[in-house]
C-alpha cells in the first residue's frame, strides 16, 4: 500500500509538464518543499515491516532524486523557452530611441565666452575650490578682520568653523596663485561664489564671478584700461567703456567699469535706467600688500586684478528676467540654450 502510493508519486514526477514558471514553483513546492509529499510518505516507515524497510527506504530515495532531477531539467528548460521568446519579441526593425542633445546651461556658455575673449591675449584658467579659508578669501588680500570691508559681503563660515567658508568671489583664486607661483602671472579664474543674500528675481545667495589677474615687471593702469577696452569691444560690441573710482581692498586705485550700450534698443533703455551706461566689474591696480602677503616682490612687480559677475551678463545675453530661473535647473527652461555638439 505505502509502497504503491511512492511509486504512484514517482509516476505523478515522471508526467509532470509544468509549462510556467508559477507551475514549476508548484512543482517543487509538492516535490521538494519543506512539507513535500515525499517527506510526508517516508515518515510512515515505522509502519512498515522490517524486513521491507529498506527497500522502502530506497524506493522514497528514488522518488526524491527523480524529483530533484525533474526539476532541474524543468528549469532549464523554461529558462531556454524563455529566452527564446524575448528574443523573437525583438523587432530588429523597429526605429531606434531618437538621441536627444543635452544643452550648455547659459550660465557656462556666458563664462565661456568671457574666458575665450581673455585667453586670445594669452590669459590662462586658474580654479581653486568654493570652500575657503579666512587667510585666502579676505586676510591675503588685504581685508583683515573687523575690517569694515568684510561686511561688504555676508560671508557663509562652515557649521563649527570660524576660518572655513564658503568663498565669497573668486579673487580667493589670486591669493591662492601668487602663493605659489612668481611673476608673469595672466590668468583668468572662473568660478561659483556665495554670499549669505535674499533671494529674489534679481538677486541670489550662490551667482558665478570671473576674476582676472596680471601681474609683471612695468604693467600699468593703461594697461588694465586698454584690456578692458577689448573685453568690453569683443564682449558687448561696445566702442566706449567708463572708469569710476572706487574702493576694494585688495586694490588701490580702484574702479568700476562701465560698458556704454546706449539707449536705441527698449532693453539697453531699461538695462542701463536710461543712462545707456551699464556696470560690468570691479576692478583696479593690485594692492602692493597683497603682493607682499603672498609672496611677490611689490618693489620690483605690479599687477592689475578685475572681477566680475556672470549672472547679470548671461540674464542680458538670452532675455532673462529672473536670476533664480538660472538655478532651478528646470529641464524646460534649460533645454532652450545652446546645443551641445
Ligand atoms: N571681488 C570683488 C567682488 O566680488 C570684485 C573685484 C573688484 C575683483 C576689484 C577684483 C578687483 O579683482 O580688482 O565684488
Amino acid at each position: 500500500m505505502l509502497f504503491n502510493q511512492v511509486n504512484d508519486i514517482i509516476a505523478e514526477i515522471a508526467q509532470a509538464a509544468p509549462q510556467s514558471p508559477e507551475a514549476l514553483e508548484q512543482f517543487r513546492i509538492r516535490y521538494l518543499g519543506s512539507k513535500n509529499v515525499i517527506k510526508a510518505l517516508s515518515a510512515e516507515i515505522r509502519n512498515i515491516p522490517n524486513e521491507q524497510k529498506r527497500d522502502f527506504g530506497r524506493l522514497v530515495n528514488e522518488a526524491i532524486q527523480s524529483a530533484e532531477a525533474k526539476f532541474q531539467a524543468l528549469k532549464t528548460q523554461l529558462e531556454a523557452a524563455a529566452e527564446e521568446s524575448s528574443a523573437a519579441a525583438l523587432d530588429l526593425s523597429a526605429p531606434g530611441e531618437p538621441l536627444v542633445w543635452g544643452t550648455r546651461h547659459p550660465i557656462t556658455i556666458t563664462m565661456n565666452r568671457i574666458i575665450r575673449i581673455f585667453e586670445r591675449i594669452g590669459f590662462v584658467i586658474a580654479e581653486d575650490r568654493e570652500i575657503e579659508d579666512d587667510w585666502h578669501n579676505f586676510t591675503a588680500l588685504n581685508t583683515p578682520e573687523d575690517h569694515p570691508a568684510r561686511d561688504m559681503q555676508d560671508t557663509y563660515y562652515l557649521r563649527g568653523s570660524d576660518s572655513l567658508l564658503l568663498r565669497t568671489h573668486t579673487s580667493s583664486v589670486q591669493a591662492r596663485l601668487m602663493a605659489v607661483q612668481q611673476p608673469p602671472i595672466r590668468i583668468i579664474a572662473p568660478g561659483r561664489v556665495y554670499r549669505n543674500e535674499t533671494i529674489s528675481a534679481r538677486s541670489h545667495c550662490q551667482f558665478h564671478q570671473v576674476e582676472g589677474l596680471y601681474v609683471d615687471e612695468g604693467v600699468s593702469f593703461a594697461d588694465l584700461k586698454q584690456t578692458l577696452l577689448y573685453f568690453a569691444k569683443e564682449m558687448f560690441g561696445a566702442t566706449q567703456i567708463r572708469l569710476r573710482p572706487s574702493f576694494f581692498p585688495f586694490t588701490e586705485p580702484s574702479a568700476e567699469m562701465d560698458v556704454y550700450l546706449g539707449t536705441d534698443t527698449e532693453d539697453n533703455y531699461r538695462l542701463t535706467k536710461g543712462t545707456g551706461w551699464l556696470e560690468i566689474l570691479g576692478c583696479g591696480m593690485v594692492d602692493p600688500k597683497v603682493l607682499d602677503n603672498c609672496g611677490i616682490d611689490s618693489e620690483k612687480y605690479t599687477g592689475f586684478a578685475f572681477g566680475m559677475g556672470i549672472e547679470r551678463q548671461a540674464m542680458r545675453l538670452f532675455g532673462i528676467n529672473d536670476i533664480r530661473l538660472l538655478f532651478e535647473n528646470d529641464v524646460r527652461f534649460l533645454k532652450q540654450f545652446g546645443t551641445v555638439v
